[in-house]
């Protein structure tokens, strides 16, 4: 849907009037409406380089999701403040692994006798607590767009023996240690934060060399071989890509898979006329579609779908967050507490250092 003409030029004055003292960041599962006013757009990586890369920006309107903002805020200076449009913008995945349990579980590993050999692998998409824990712990946050390059960190930290908790996204995790770093799926068990013990037995940790945190993303969960069998049947000559968080198995049945970053530069790679059905969230599908006419872009569902808290960023909220900084009130920032920044920003500064 087109964007309300009144807010757009609302928006636009506001940006104006703000100048270099706000800078805007948009991951590429915003709106439409929204991501038009972002200074840059990118994957959860790009803008956490880029949200550290602006140190004369007062404010940074973050329009992305929770966890995004508070990497920002980690990564910026004491002097600069992170804005989320609408505070209800979370991240299911990042909501499947709380603190606490993850503590739980690291006790189990020890009573296992196991935790001195376990690095902690978390990925962007979770709590700055989570992101902390990992820094005191030895461990190291990823993206979906160097996850390989951080397993392969992770499992050099301790030896031959060495084994990985990775937190919160199975599929990522999974899809990485197999078919990146060659790992069998008999090298992995999955952690239920929910059953006494993981659901594990000491015996199954000691075996394992991957440990899953059994959190998924509700949006890339909803794909399925159905449907890539069906459209491939359907299109001649189909290149399927998919991201990272989408299930094991539609992952083997895709021919490309990577970040929301990698995605975009396969497509603008890719021959006029050439045919691809995607996925991921459907308002990057949609961009892309629009964006490239010459070639057959299709989303991988047969069903519409968005992910609905990423979707909460829109115009009215961005507006409401522009306009009350040109008055002078900053509105919804995200302010890490000094330890948990402090701990969080070890695991993160390790994930920039990674070689790449
Ligand atoms: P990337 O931005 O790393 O591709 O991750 C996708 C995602 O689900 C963000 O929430
Ligand atoms: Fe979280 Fe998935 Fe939405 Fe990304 S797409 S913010 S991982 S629920």
């Amino acid at each position: 849907a087109a964007s309300d003409p009144d807010l757009v030029a609302r928006a636009l004055a506001a940006k104006a009037a703000l100048g270099d003292k706000v800078f805007v960041l948009g991951h590429h599962y915003q709106r439409d409406e929204v991501i038009q006013f972002a200074d840059v757009t990118g994957d959860s990586f790009k803008l956490a380089r880029d949200a550290a890369a602006r140190p004369e920006a007062e404010y940074i309107v973050f329009c992305g999701v929770h966890f995004m903002a508070e990497s920002a805020d980690i990564l910026t200076g004491p002097d600069q403040q992170v804005i989320l449009p609408d505070l209800a913008a979370g991240c299911s995945m990042a909501d499947m692994a709380r603190i606490a349990q993850v503590e739980k579980a690291w006790e189990a590993l020890a009573e296992a006798g196991v935790q001195d050999q376990v690095v902690p692998v978390t990925y962007m998409n979770s709590s700055a607590a989570i992101k902390a824990f990992c820094g005191r712990n030895g461990g190291v946050v990823c993206t979906s767009s160097n996850a390989e390059v951080a397993l392969d960190w992770a499992f050099e930290q301790k030896g031959e023996d060495t084994k990985v908790l990775f937190l919160p996204d199975q599929h990522l995790g999974r899809n990485t240690a197999v078919l990146k770093l060659g790992y069998s799926l008999d090298d992995c068990v999955v952690w239920n934060p929910h059953k006494p013990n993981g659901g594990l037995t000491a015996d199954e940790l000691r075996a394992a060399r991957v440990i899953l945190w059994k959190g998924h993303c509700s949006v890339h969960g909803r794909f399925t071989v159905d449907v890539v069998d069906e459209l491939r049947a359907k299109i001649p000559d189909l290149n399927v890509m998919v991201h990272p968080e989408c299930p094991h198995e539609v992952v083997l049945k895709a021919d490309h898979v990577g970040s929301t970053e990698y995605i975009i530069k396969t497509i603008e790679a890719a021959p006029s006329g050439s045919s691809w059905a995607i996925g991921t969230e459907l308002n990057l599908v949609q961009r892309l579609a629009l964006a490239h006419p010459d070639k057959n872009i299709v989303f991988l569902d047969r069903n519409v779908c968005y992910c609905s808290t990423m979707n909460r960023i829109d115009l009215p909220h961005f507006v409401w967050a522009m306009e009350s900084l040109v008055e002078g009130v900053v509105v919804n920032r995200i302010e890490v507490d000094p330890q948990t920044e402090q701990d969080a920003l070890v695991a993160l500064q390790r994930m920039l250092d990674l070689p790449g």
